[in-house]
């Protein structure tokens, strides 16, 4: 039996990185990830109450769904949520593209329904946002959400779902220390007001602020996150360092304060997790108070860096 209410752990797991091939050079990521690290990686997960898993047809082009669905088998469908995207550039020409990309999803996670849907950027919202309707009344999408939409947007949608009885259950947009046009934009503000779930991606900058990589040691070469990245690295060294030191004092690290600061500003963030420790790391961001003084020292500090991380396939959301 499905689970029909969507249950927010204090932080969500992203598998964007595990649809790279694992080739050197090739992908994204840059990251060599194996299946039984990957079943370590799930099991810690699990067995902490990180049940909710993010995913996309894109990623990898199926591969990251596949992953995913393969190393979850182990586990009852009711003990975990599928979060899984629609992607717009990615539509058929067939009379109900929607439905066609959520079968290929369902077929690559090996489920019949998914938790969370999202429409995964704002293409064409009165043109795609129609389309979850039926899906909702079907079964096989329980909630939905949308992601990197601005303000206007993401009320346009939760207007044309209203007319049908269902509504924009949550959000999910690049946030964190760097980068903050959701909230400069009301979007945080507004799911506050809405008791709208609102899903912090790219926390950690896809790693430039785990603490792990310096211009000694920067992001993979040949990958798409370096070229992005690696530029910026000498840029976010008093940061790191200041979140370094906040976690001193409570036995944590330098990704474990910025997944904490994210959660302190009210966001659930989705951590791109590829290694079994970094649950761990997790599990003490999750149990992290920071102070009003933390915060505003490392939005100083983030300020001070001066860097403009925003995605190639994101929009600014200030209106
Ligand atoms: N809706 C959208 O448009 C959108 C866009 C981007 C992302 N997302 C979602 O958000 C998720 C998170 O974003 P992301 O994966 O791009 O970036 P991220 O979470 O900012 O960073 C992930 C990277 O940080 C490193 N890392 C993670 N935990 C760590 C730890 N405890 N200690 C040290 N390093 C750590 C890992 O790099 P190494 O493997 O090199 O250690 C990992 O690949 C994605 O997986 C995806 O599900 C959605």
């Amino acid at each position: 039996m499905a689970i029909d209410t969507l249950k927010i752990p204090a932080v969500a797991l992203g598998t964007w990185a595990w649809g790279d091939s694992g080739e050197i050079g090739d992908g994204y990521f840059g990251t060599h990830l194996t299946q039984a690290g990957l079943e370590e990686v799930v099991d810690k997960a699990q067995a902490a109450g990180f049940t909710l898993w993010d995913t996309a047809l894109v990623y990898g082009m199926g591969r990251s769904e596949t992953v995913l669905g393969e190393v979850l088998k182990r586990y009852a469908r009711s003990d975990y949520q599928l979060s899984t995207k629609f992607t717009p550039q990615l539509a058929s020409t067939s009379d109900n593209p929607v439905a066609d990309m959520l079968e290929q999803s369902l077929a690559n996670l090996g489920t019949d329904y998914i938790d969370l849907y999202w429409i995964h950027n704002p293409a064409d919202v009165p043109r795609w946002t129609p389309h979850l309707i039926p899906l909702l009344k079907s079964g096989k999408v329980k909630h939905v959400g949308v992601s990197n939409h601005n303000l206007s947007e993401i009320k346009l949608a939760d207007q044309i779902l209203g007319e049908a009885g269902f509504r924009v259950e949550a959000i999910q947009n690049h946030y964190s220390l760097l980068y903050h046009s959701s909230e400069k934009a009301g979007i945080l503000d507004y799911c506050r007001n809405q008791g709208i779930p609102f899903f912090a991606y790219m926390v950690l900058e896809q790693g430039a602020l785990a603490g792990e990589y310096s211009p000694e040691n920067p992001l993979p070469e040949g990958s798409n996150r370096a070229e992005h990245y690696n530029g910026i690295l000498p840029r976010l060294k008093a940061l790191t360092d200041k979140l370094a030191s906040i976690g001193q004092s409570r036995a944590a690290a330098v990704p474990d304060v910025a997944a904490a600061w994210a959660i302190a500003k009210g966001a659930t963030p989705i951590i791109g997790v590829t290694k079994p420790h970094y649950i761990e790391g997790l599990v003490r961001a999750a149990g992290i108070t920071l102070t009003s003084d933390d915060i505003a020292e490392l939005e100083v500090l983030a300020d001070a860096a001066n860097v403009n991380t925003r995605g190639w396939w994101e929009q600014e959301m200030l209106i």
